[in-house]
């Protein structure tokens, strides 16, 4: 029996950056970004607020959606790429801030597949009888990564009106092409045994292209470095994502829609059986990729990217959360999931939704 969603949640931060703030510290534009990306405003935490905490909240809100207690969960996956510290991951934080009982809970590090790679681990765990109830949650806090100084800080959240240094301004700029993508935020579900073959995940198809692992990557703060971190690498801006945006589009394109054919073929499904497209927000133009290659109508490849940027291992689970709650996703719909991002990681997996009890 594949594992169901029994329910869902998710956290947002609300500080709210929108594109004209964010031409306010850089040479950019609102028309440039939504033209080229589709994200319209994104959202950042507070400093001293790390993924843990809205890993946290998530994981609660979708508790209680699903109406479990937390005492009634088996196992805890927490995807993220901004864990709190450099080590350990976050899944021992949101387990203790969640009151759980001494469970195996355990961190992803897959990126903007992460959350992909946590289902599909999750509905192992679930098949294999290791465990009955898993929640699983993706969570990002972008905003330590980004290269602002604390006065850009200050101008985007609207604390100041001094002009920024000129320093800050061309520091802000050299790093728009990716900065200006990403956003903060939490998605997670609670998984549990299904009653049925036909329903709940029915196939899942995980992928790795290691030999595009620089396509995005940051190359400082490791531990091949010695000492893992320097002035000198910080001078160099090696705690930075290094990011080749053509190369990533090509290949997203490509390769979330060959994923999703190996899911359908394995379920002897086709495209017209697929309600729902949930697809990675990393950018809508690479929506409209997919969109194209699979020929589907928006409303069925659909996208939260304007409001919320690119969450990483968030937005899978905060998109399907947002179409569950406003009823897209009814008893029955069949949703494929689908991600490409650093690694290469990527995959798919297809779900059915049970009918009706
Ligand atoms: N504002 C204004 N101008 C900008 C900005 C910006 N934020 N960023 C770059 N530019 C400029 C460049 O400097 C360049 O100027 P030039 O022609 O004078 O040199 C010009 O815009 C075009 O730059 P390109 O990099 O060629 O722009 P492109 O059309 O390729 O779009 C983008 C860049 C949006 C990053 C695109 O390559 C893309 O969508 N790539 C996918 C990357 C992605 O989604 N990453 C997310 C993380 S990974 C993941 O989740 C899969």
């Amino acid at each position: 029996m594949g594992a169901v969603i029994a329910g869902t949640g998710m956290f947002v931060p609300d500080n709210v950056v929108s594109n004209h703030d964010l031409a306010r510290i850089m040479d950019t534009t609102d028309e440039w970004i939504t033209n080229r990306t589709g994200v319209k405003e994104r959202r950042f935490v507070d400093p001293g607020v790390g993924s843990s905490d809205l890993a946290i909240a998530a994981v609660t809100n979708a508790l209680a959606d699903a109406g479990v207690e937390g005492s009634g969960v088996d196992a805890l996956i927490t995807a993220t790429m901004t864990p709190d510290y450099l080590a350990p991951g976050i899944a021992g934080l949101v387990q203790a801030g969640l009151g759980l009982s001494h469970i195996a809970a355990f961190d992803v590090r897959q990126q903007c597949s992460g959350f992909l790679y946590g289902l599909d681990l999750a509905d192992a765990l679930i098949h294999s009888d290791r465990a009955e109830t898993v929640a699983v949650v993706g969570a990002e806090v972008h905003a330590g990564f980004q290269p602002w100084s604390a006065a850009s800080w200050e101008v985007l959240l609207g604390n100041s009106q001094e002009p920024l240094p000129q320093q800050d301004y061309e520091r802000n700029t050299e790093h728009r092409a990716w900065s200006v993508l990403f956003g903060d935020g939490a998605g997670a579900m609670i998984l549990r045994r299904g009653e049925r073959s036909d329903e709940g995940i029915l196939a899942t198809s995980l992928h790795t292209d290691g030999e595009s692992f620089e396509l995005i990557w940051v190359p400082g703060v490791g531990f091949k470095s010695r000492p893992y971190v320097s002035q000198d690498d910080l001078a160099d801006d090696l705690q930075l994502p290094t990011m080749d945006g053509g190369g990533l589009f090509r290949k997203a394109v490509r390769l979330m829609p060959e994923a999703a054919r190996m899911v359908l073929e394995r379920t002897g499904m086709t495209l017209d059986d697929v309600d729902l497209v949930v697809a990675h927000q990393a950018n809508d133009r690479i929506l409209e990729g997919v969109r194209k290659q699979f020929g589907l109508e928006p409303e069925k490849v659909p996208s939260n990217i304007g409001s919320y940027g690119n969450t990483t291992a968030g937005t899978l689970p905060i998109l399907y959360h947002e179409l569950s709650a406003s009823g897209r996703v009814v008893p029955g719909s069949v949703v494929c999931f689908a991600a490409f991002g650093a690694g290469a990681h990527y995959g798919a997996a297809l779900y059915r939704e049970p009918a009706a009890s």
